[in-house]
């Protein structure tokens, strides 16, 4: 059985040397032009076994391997990847990690290496940058300890102490490393190599590592099969004099020129190949207009431009298929395909994402945050979004995260005149953090409200000598013995019995809103006759409302407000023993 080419996929943190990485293997490979055959592909570099065994040179031994070469997707940035899925794994049979020697795991890093596990594909992690470590004697072109012998003790102690603080990162986060030629099963630790990008330096081990990883692990995966072409849309992109087009990548079967395929969406798109674009051997364009070449054919595993009618509503992400004699089955299969993967809660917090493979990364990362998603979606964010997202019970869920979306026009309106926030972001990790300061604001601003307009436990004294009118109303001076008091509120005696309501309150001539504990105040009180209802040294309770009671014993209180609210309920559950249970 015939193998393809492995897809693999070059991920990490930004500027640690993704394209550079592919840079010195393609550069490598035009410099010996006849024997490196290497071939550009939209979104793709093919790299063929000989120019791998030409790289690797003596490293590769007399070792055989069977796939025919490597094909490498550069992800600019990093959201590309998350989009890149097949079949609901990974497009990706095989990625290579770029990490930076000096700045160690990043946010980007973690998030790679997370959708890597979510999605079990193996991978090589590259300590880039080795030539950055003061000291570092470059040796171009050489393999890892053609280099490594080569540098003085200090500089070699260096790169093992950084090396050995990724690989303790690395375990904090479930994952075991070690350098790769010191380990023994490649199924359970992951093999780490110290390279520099601009110099090749252990890019051979590198490349070798990749093709032994596919040779052992994925054989199975990369049989070739014939038949209609499989593949996932990389992106949609609009081409002078051809209109909207995609470029996809090619994983299992061929397409050819007049094919019908089916692209995966909620309402599958039907449409015809009009044109298979490849891009021109870079010593052929002699013209920018002429970068393509037209084919009649592509198979696996191919990078492809598809110029074809009705275009516009594809999405990057997004599955395809040709056609076959099984159309219903293939579109029912598309369909479910696109079935968005994300768990969602009855309550929780709206969230979108430009593509299907972003959107699960993102609500991925938010289940191990233990955030709950309530509805997840492909697409910018809409004015139905919000309308939607206002509804929603909970104040601390009235918000929208955006993973490389747009917020529409008409949208941003919607989001001024409605309470609800739009957080979006092109960083998963940022747009967390974002997210976790606007909740806790939202919590602190909920609970600053809730001061206002419930009432809080208080109680006051009634001093003696400083009765000034005993009733209509009664005013009275009074020290506050505990939590608050406030005009309005109605007055609860140590009997149980409700009496009276405090009109105003007043210090030094001026009216207060309130007084707290410590406080000496003289209010006017309504409905009481002092002396009769109540009188001088009483102790008297600001009267809580059941329901607010109900709330305050699950609300943070001061130890005075939390005793009196103790008392008030001791008081009440005298005649109610279930009172504000
Ligand atoms: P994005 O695509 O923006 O995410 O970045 P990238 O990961 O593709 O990084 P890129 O290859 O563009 O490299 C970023 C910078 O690091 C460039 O200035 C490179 O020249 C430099 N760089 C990459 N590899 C090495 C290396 O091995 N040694 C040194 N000294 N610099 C390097
Ligand atoms: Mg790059």
């Amino acid at each position: 059985m015939a193998v393809r080419q492995p897809i693999v996929s070059v991920l990490g943190h930004v500027d640690h040397g993704k394209t550079t990485f592919l840079d010195y293997i393609r550069g490598t490979a035009v410099a010996e032009r006849e024997a490196g055959r290497i071939t550009q592909h939209i979104g793709a570099t093919e790299v063929p076994l000989e120019t791998i065994y030409e790289i690797c040179g003596d490293l590769v031994k007399d070792k055989k391997f069977k796939v025919p070469g490597l094909l490498f997707i550069d992800t600019p940035g990093h959201h590309a990847f998350t989009t890149l899925r097949a079949r609901g794994g990974s497009l990706a049979d095989l990625a290579v990690l770029i990490v930076d020697v000096m700045e160690g795991l990043m946010p980007q890093t973690i998030e790679s290496i997370n959708i890597l596990r979510q999605y079990k594909t193996p991978f090589v992690v590259c300590l880039n940058k080795v030539d950055r470590i003061q000291g570092w004697r470059t040796v171009k072109d050489a393999t890892f300890h053609q280099t490594y012998k080569r540098q003085t003790e200090r500089v070699k102690k260096i790169l093992d102490e950084r090396m050995y603080e990724l690989i303790g990162k690395l375990y904090e986060r479930g994952f075991s490393a070690e350098r790769y030629d010191r380990i023994e099963d490649f199924t359970k630790n992951i093999a780490l190599v110290p390279i520099c990008a601009k110099s090749g330096e252990g890019i051979p081990d590198v490349l070798l590592l990749l093709v032994g990883l596919a040779q052992r692990f994925l054989e199975k995966r990369l049989e070739t099969e014939e038949g209609p072409g499989e593949g996932t849309i990389l992106e949609v992109k609009e081409e002078k004099g051809l209109g909207p087009t995609i470029d996809v990548i090619v994983y299992k079967g061929s397409i050819a020129k007049g094919d019908t395929i089916i692209i995966g969406a909620e309402e599958p798109i039907i449409t015809k190949v009009r044109a298979l674009l490849k891009p021109r051997p870079l010593d052929e364009i002699r013209d920018p207009k002429e970068r393509f070449i037209s084919v009649d054919r592509v198979t696996a595993a191919v990078g492809v431009k598809i110029a074809a009618p009705n275009l516009e509503e594809a999405v990057a992400g997004a599955p395809l298929c040709v056609a076959d004699e099984t159309m219903e089955e293939s579109i029912s299969r598309l369909k479910r395909e696109c079935r968005i993967h994300v768990e969602t809660s009855d309550e929780g917090i709206y969230i979108k994402a430009d593509a299907i493979g972003s959107l699960e990364a993102l609500a991925f990362e938010l289940r191990n945050e233990g955030i709950a998603v309530r509805r997840a979606e492909v697409g910018d964010v809409s004015r139905k979004d919000l309308v939607e997202t206002a509804a929603y019970n909970n104040p601390l869920h009235r918000v929208i995260l955006g993973f490389n979306v747009k917020v529409l026009p008409e949208a941003s309106e919607t989001m001024a005149e409605r309470d609800v926030e739009v957080i979006t972001g092109k960083i998963i990790y940022k747009l967390l953090e974002d997210y976790k300061l606007w909740s806790e604001r939202k919590r602190e601003e909920i609970e600053r409200q809730t001061r206002i307009s419930v009432v809080y436990p208080g109680k006051f004294k009634i001093l003696p000598d400083y009765v000034f009118r005993t009733s209509k109303p009664a005013v009275v001076g009074v020290r506050v013995l505990a939590g608050r008091i406030r005009p309005e509120q109605r007055l609860l005696r140590e009997d149980g019995r409700v009496v009276g309501t405090i009109k105003s309150i007043q210090s030094e001539g001026k009216n207060l809103k309130e007084a707290i504990a410590g406080q000496e105040v003289a209010i006017s009180i309504e409905g009481v006759t002092i002396g009769r209802q109540l009188d001088v040294e009483d102790v008297v309770y600001i009267d809580i409302p059941e329901k607010d009671a109900k709330l305050l014993q699950k609300t943070e209180l001061s130890y005075d407000e939390k005793e009196c609210l103790s008392q008030v309920l001791k008081i009440k559950r005298r005649g109610d023993k279930f009172w504000a249970m």
